[in-house]
């Protein structure tokens, strides 16, 4: 790095060191269980990149008298987390439509009365880039203190040129302002905004003339997503809209199945999307289609949860199908207000049975493939930048076990320190 002096950090005495180290691609199968754990293990790092991964009898020879020692303490290293479903900057909450849910009301209900996103939509269309780069800031202390280093970040609250324009542009600040790493994707077709309402064909053309065509010209965006649903974007729309991203050079993501069997599976396998997002409503057909085409699948079973829903995505069927299944958080005021990888642990284990093994797989090295990160990020092996996370607890699974126990105490993104926890909190 120019401009920086040497810098060679050694990461000492981890009681288990978790390194999903392994093959260059997403993981299946029975690879998710397999974490790759050193105990007692060390690492060397310099430069903010890993130099090398091993025993601590391996490594302490190789360190020299300018090498600083980061002390685990005996606690648990592992890569930092990856959230690859985010939706990070709005203003204001909902916790007004979550009270009206506890007494009753749906989340459709809510959002065809005028609130859901459109309620944030206003409120965010009405905030300065400066004001929201704040909420952004704030937000981004939440992912950290949760042992998160990278975000996949989407716009969607905006739903004008500008607005949304105006989302990328904050979300880009914020990555290079750092210490947390985001991967921007453009959602423009998030839902149907007060001003085209009924008229859903002129706001398709909005996006496809006037907001993709600029989002690529700034390169704002990496991915471009879709809310496929029927009543908001049919898959014939979403297709159309997928599409003109793809042809911009944007990958695709897309909110797949959510409340209802759309076929947006099928949609995301013929348009080999990168992900399909959601798919609580997804079935054998829907999973075989995206085996075929190698989507990986993001699951979110905290907005499951925090809708209420009895149904869970089939992850099981998934992983015995062999996709590469990836899990976040969907942080949003809405549908689920959580920033927290370690609670989606814990739902992944409780509600969808799938091991803490297989979910931090899911959170770590599936979920920087799904971002085309996987040779940089994910896991904790030579090459690889050192964003890592020490954890207080004696085992790995005890991270999905102790439900609503931050156990991060300090996170390291590039090999600098992003995030410590404060002395006996
Ligand atoms: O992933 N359903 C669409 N988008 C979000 C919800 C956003 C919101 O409610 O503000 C989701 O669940
Ligand atoms: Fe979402």
């Amino acid at each position: 790095m120019m401009g920086e002096p040497d810098i060679e950090l050694a990461v000492m005495n981890c009681s288990q060191l978790v390194t999903l180290a392994g093959p260059s691609r997403p993981r299946i199968r029975s690879e998710m269980r397999g974490l790759s754990v050193i105990s007692n293990g060390a690492m060397l790092i310099r430069d903010g990149v890993i130099q090398s991964v091993g025993s601590r009898e391996q490594i302490e020879p190789l360190l020299s008298a300018k090498t600083v020692i980061v002390d685990a303490h005996g606690g648990i290293v592992l890569p930092g987390f990856v959230d690859a479903h985010t939706h990070p900057v709005f203003v204001g909450n909902r916790a007004d439509e979550f009270e009206q849910r506890a007494e009753g009301a749906t989340y459709e209900e809510i959002a065809a009365r005028g609130g859901g996103i459109r309620s944030t939509v206003r409120r965010t269309r009405s905030a300065s880039e400066a004001e929201l780069f704040d909420v952004g800031r704030r937000h981004q202390e939440w992912f950290l203190r949760g042992g998160t280093t990278t975000i996949e970040a989407k716009s969607g609250y905006g739903l004008s040129l500008e607005d949304e324009l105006k989302l990328l542009r904050v979300i880009r600040r914020l990555n290079q302002a750092g210490p947390l790493r985001y991967v921007p994707t453009f959602l423009g077709a998030h839902e149907i905004p007060d001003e085209y309402r009924g008229n859903t064909r002129s706001y398709v053309d909005l996006i496809l003339h006037e907001m993709l065509p600029e989002v690529a010209k700034h390169h704002l965006a990496e991915y471009c997503d879709v809310f496929c649903e029927p009543g908001i974007f049919d898959v014939s729309t979403s297709t159309e809209i997928l599409r003109a991203g793809g042809s911009l050079g944007m990958g695709l993501r897309i909110h797949a199945d959510q409340l209802s069997r759309s076929g947006a599976a099928e949609m995301a396998a013929q348009l080999q999307a990168a992900t399909a997002d959601h798919l609580e409503q997804t079935d054998g057909v829907g999973i075989e289609a995206l085996a075929r085409a190698n989507v990986q699948p993001v699951l979110l079973p905290a907005s499951a949860y925090t809708l209420g829903c009895k149904r869970f995505a089939p992850a099981r069927e998934m992983i015995e199908a062999g996709l590469g299944v990836v899990l976040a958080t969907d942080f949003n005021p809405g549908s689920s207000p959580t920033p927290s990888i370690p609670f989606v642990l814990s739902l992944a284990s409780t509600q969808m049975k799938m091991t803490p093994a297989e979910a931090i797989t899911a959170t770590t090295v599936n979920a920087a493939y799904s971002l085309g990160r996987g040779a940089e990020l994910g896991t904790l092996e030579a090459g690889k930048r050192a964003d890592f996370v020490i954890h207080d607890c004696q085992h790995y699974r005890e991270i999905a076990y102790f439900t609503g126990v931050e156990s991060a105490d300090a996170v390291y993104i590039n090999g600098k320190l992003a995030f410590a926890r404060a002395p006996g909190s």
